[in-house]
């Protein structure tokens, strides 16, 4: 018998691939409006910009070997309310849950997931052949099913994934629910509250992991500079957690981890409020705007806590998404994600969404 060299655990059935780039497109002519992959369509912060360019020079030297500058800005950021010593930098949110499960799953271990969630929670768990346990959410509205979280945690619970908001279904956790569970959970169950998508949150019972933190909880807080700060293509991200719990994951972290362009322009956007705040402001009016557009042509979805908002499209999710793409619009179908049959659309600037509308108006006729 041949000796098998391949860990059995690393053939998943369900991988994440990420959603298709403009240039992967084979249309020709047409304006393309990629509301496929939740970026920020106003582009990112010039002080990011600038950054860069001032450092397009010293591209043949290695960058800060660790990530504490990162650390040092983002702790000035949340007003030192947490110290750098609570943070973990890394290149990409995604990078950041990675070294998370790397950090605390195990073969024989197990972590929570509530479908539909974001895969890498699941993937990356695999890839530790840890066993993933699932307490879908309610599709109605998709909120959690706490006692049912509550109840799935064994001994070999270590991790407990939360998003908030949540994608693909923009939902958020209220305050009171994510309590029950922070209350609830047994000392060796760390969660885990996926917030890379927090800035575009507005509802009044919304939190953050922030206050939980500050007390000492074992959440740790994952956070990216892909979405508001409008920077996916740097890849750069962070979470923030007990000062125990970071330092312990920050051992796996490789030495220059954090690319040199990055890691500047990350720290310059931590900067620019001005950004953030124009950025907030408009995707949260065009929100409202699109709410008011799908009731008019009486298209389903849920509201939206943050930069795009879940469908039920009028005709077959696949079908749906090929005649938008006739009509220049990239949208995502979320059957992959645990959610099938609906379609997220990220919010775009009023050209694009205009143009969602009218390739909408375009299908149903
Ligand atoms: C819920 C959620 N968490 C984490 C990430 C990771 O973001 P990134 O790896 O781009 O920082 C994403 C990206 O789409 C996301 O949707």
């Amino acid at each position: 018998m041949p000796i098998n060299i391949y860990k059995p655990y690393l053939s998943l059935k369900r991988t994440y691939k990420g959603g298709i780039t403009k240039d992967e497109l084979s249309t020709i002519g047409l304006k393309i409006y990629k509301l496929s992959s939740n970026e920020n369509i106003f582009g990112a912060s010039p002080k990011a910009i600038e950054a860069i360019k001032n450092n397009l020079d010293l591209l043949n030297e290695y960058p800060d070997r660790t990530d504490e500058k990162l650390r040092i800005a983002l702790s000035k950021h949340y007003k030192n309310e947490l110290s750098a010593d609570h943070f973990i930098g890394g290149p990409s949110g995604s990078e950041v849950l990675d070294l998370t499960i790397r950090a605390f799953m195990d073969h024989d271990l197990e972590c929570i997931v509530s479908t539909p969630f974001f895969l890498p929670y699941q993937m990356f768990s695999q890839w530790q052949n840890a066993k993933v346990i699932d307490v879908p959410m309610n599709p109605s509205d998709w909120s959690l099913d706490v006692s049912g979280i509550l109840n799935s945690i064994t001994d070999k619970t270590r991790l407990l994934f939360l998003t908030s908001p949540n994608n693909p279904t923009g939902s958020y956790i209220p305050r009171v629910e994510l309590e029950k569970i922070i209350n609830g959970v047994p000392d060796h169950v760390i969660i885990v509250l996926d917030e890379v998508y927090e800035h575009f949150a507005d509802a009044e019972d919304y939190t953050t992991a922030l206050p939980y933190i500050k007390e000492g909880k074992q959440i740790i807080a994952l956070n990216s500079f892909s979405k508001a700060y409008g920077m996916a293509s740097l890849r750069l991200g962070y979470a923030y957690t007990t000062p125990k719990i970071s330092a312990y994951i920050r051992q796996l972290a490789k030495p220059f981890l954090i690319n040199r362009l990055s890691l500047e322009a990350g720290i310059a956007a931590l900067e620019d409020f001005e950004f953030l705040s124009s950025t907030t402001t408009k995707i949260k009016e065009e929100r409202k705007w699109l709410y008011q557009q799908l009731d008019h042509l009486g298209i389903k979805y849920w509201q939206s806590q943050a930069n795009f908002i879940l469908i039920q499209p009028p005709i077959n999710d696949d079908d749906f998404v090929k005649k938008m793409l006739s009509q220049g619009v990239m949208v995502r179908p979320s059957a992959n994600f645990g959610a099938p049959g609906n379609i997220r659309v990220t919010i775009g600037d009023r050209e694009a969404n205009e143009a969602y509308i009218n390739a909408i108006k375009f299908i149903i006729g």
